[in-house]
């Protein structure tokens, strides 16, 4: 036994921990309770120090050691090991009793033995797996034979990827893609601002994917071999795209829907091409030829884009959608764009997805075989206040479109907005404004891990998902060694199936 529990209530477990044992803060600890013929879990969430007898003796004996220190005299202490200890304080988690889990509705009893848990005891949340693999079970620093992947459906529920620069979030991403490659089930759109997805900057990219040929397209403004060019038409360009971007006056933003009653989906090109002393004589004195001069400097900042056309054939949106209906990933590479550019390109792509779903959602059948639609975003503070990334996270999931918010600051973004993320990937956050904001969103009660979420170390984190039986602590795959699993397990199939298994020479 590492400790014996001493009290407390229904929310909080304490127990005294054995002198020998080093128990860290998030792993998650067994009360054997054989009384009862249940086991408890706990989740330690703090520790602090204990001593046998009245606290000034602590202070006396501290004092005499260093009274002796000076002097550099020699000193033991009398049966240590039986007088100081650690407490350790626990969220339980819940029980098993007779093979089904329960939430933590009742308490272990008294002294109950503390051990370590080991596979067997957390077989039970296999069932609560899915098919999008990230990792393996965590119990504090240790990692635990058992896969974690949270379930496909969830995907029009929203997923928000929290952490602090450099944690892991973009690692986290490139093996979530990877899951759903391995699947084919789901069509993922990858918009990547820093070109660190395809090759991956140094490490293993998703280009290194062992199912890229079949199951990645990617999409870059500056194509090369395998790489698609990125074109989108100024015709696919609506007006409440060009609002999300720039910030418009009242007179301007009438002025825009003039020009969109007027020239349909032509308004852009047409703004773009008249003249303003034109455009004041087809509109009458309504609007201002000051008004005109902004609107066209605007438009010529996107016309002059490489990536905008003004041939109405011209676009990659059709192709993308395909892809995303044939459960690839589709990976966008904006790195080599200007901001704008960017915005535009992921705020015309969303909403296309987001109408084409709601259009298909009228014919049953059509509807029932598209799959889910997971829009990737990084830095989603940027683009999560209005727009069509705030309708998505809205009215996404009954279209069976969700977004992927990634983002170092979730305070940035509207609690309200938040609350509609199902799942989240919360990794390392140092900052106290964005751990509150996910504690008041979170699926699970995640009010007592503040101190496990401030030590989670590169690549660790905790998922909360509607269903799951509590915030399950996470050791996310590190990419490059996870394609290389992906790539043995294949080796391994067709080796078994009887084909020539071409590594093997
Ligand atoms: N699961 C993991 N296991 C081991 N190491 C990891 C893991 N995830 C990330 N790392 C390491 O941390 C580095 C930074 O990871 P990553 O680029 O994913 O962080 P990030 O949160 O996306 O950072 P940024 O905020 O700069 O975008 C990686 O290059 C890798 O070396
Ligand atoms: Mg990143």
């Amino acid at each position: 036994m590492i400790g014996r529990i001493i009290g407390r209530n229904v929310g909080e477990i304490v127990f005294r921990q054995s002198y020998k044992e080093d128990i860290k803060i998030g792993e998650i600890l067994v009360a054997d309770d054989k009384e009862k013929n249940s086991i408890f879990f706990l989740r330690v969430v703090d520790i602090q120090y204990g001593q046998e007898g009245a606290e000034k003796w602590g202070i006396k004996t501290a004092g005499d050691m260093l009274f002796l220190d000076e002097k550099e005299e020699k000193y033991g202490l009398r049966e240590k090991e039986r007088r100081l200890f650690k407490i350790c304080i626990c969220k339980p988690l819940g029980y098993i009793k007779n093979g089904r889990f329960h939430k933590p509705k009742t308490l272990p009893s008294h002294f109950c033995g503390i051990r370590r848990a080991d596979e067997n005891d957390y077989r039970f949340l296999e069932k609560y797996m899915g098919d999008i693999e990230i990792g393996f079970l965590r119990s504090g620093e240790k990692e635990i034979d058992v896969r974690v992947g949270i379930p496909g459906d969830f995907i029009p529920y929203h997923i928000g990827v929290f952490a602090t620069t450099g944690m892991g979030k973009s690692n986290l991403m490139r093996v979530f893609a990877s899951s759903t490659m391995k699947t084919g089930r789901y069509g993922i759109l990858i918009i990547d601002p820093h070109g660190e997805y395809y090759d991956g900057n140094g490490g293993k990219g998703l280009k290194h994917h062992p199912l890229a040929d079949e199951q990645l397209v990617v999409y870059s403004p500056n194509p090369s071999f395998g790489i698609n060019r990125l074109k989108i038409s100024a015709y696919e360009i609506g007006v409440a795209d060009i609002g999300d971007i720039f910030s418009f006056s009242e007179a301007q933003k009438e002025a825009l829907y003039a020009l969109h009653s007027k020239f349909g989906r032509r308004w852009l090109v047409e703004l773009y091409q008249r003249e303003i002393n034109e455009l004041t004589e087809i509109f009458g004195k309504r609007i201002q030829d000051i008004t005109f001069s902004v609107l066209k400097r605007r438009a010529e900042r996107i016309m002059n884009s490489d990536i905008i056309h003004k041939d109405d054939e011209v676009s990659t949106t059709e192709s993308i959608i395909n892809n995303l209906y044939s459960g690839k990933v589709v990976l966008i590479d904006t790195s080599g764009l200007y901001e704008y550019e960017e915005l535009l390109t992921s705020i015309v792509l969303a909403r296309t997805i987001l109408n084409k779903n709601k259009k298909l959602f009228r014919d049953k059948d059509k509807f029932f075989s598209i799959p889910p639609i997971l829009i990737t975003v990084e830095e989603a503070q940027r683009v999560l206040k209005n727009g069509i990334f705030a309708q998505i996270a809205r009215e996404g999931r009954k279209f069976k479109v969700g977004l992927c918010a990634i983002t170092q600051q979730p305070k940035l973004i509207k609690e309200e907005l938040l609350s509609q993320f199902n799942t989240f990937f919360i990794l390392g956050l140092a900052d106290e404004g964005d751990r509150n904001i996910l504690k008041a969103s979170a699926k699970q009660d995640i009010s007592k891990l503040e101190k496990e979420i401030q030590t989670l170390e590169v690549g660790e984190g905790l998922i909360t998902y509607p269903g799951a039986p509590f915030a399950i602590p996470v050791k996310i795959h590190l990419y490059d060694d996870y394609i290389r699993s992906i790539e043995n397990e294949r080796v391994v199939k067709k080796t078994l199936s009887g084909e020539v298994d071409d590594n093997f020479y």
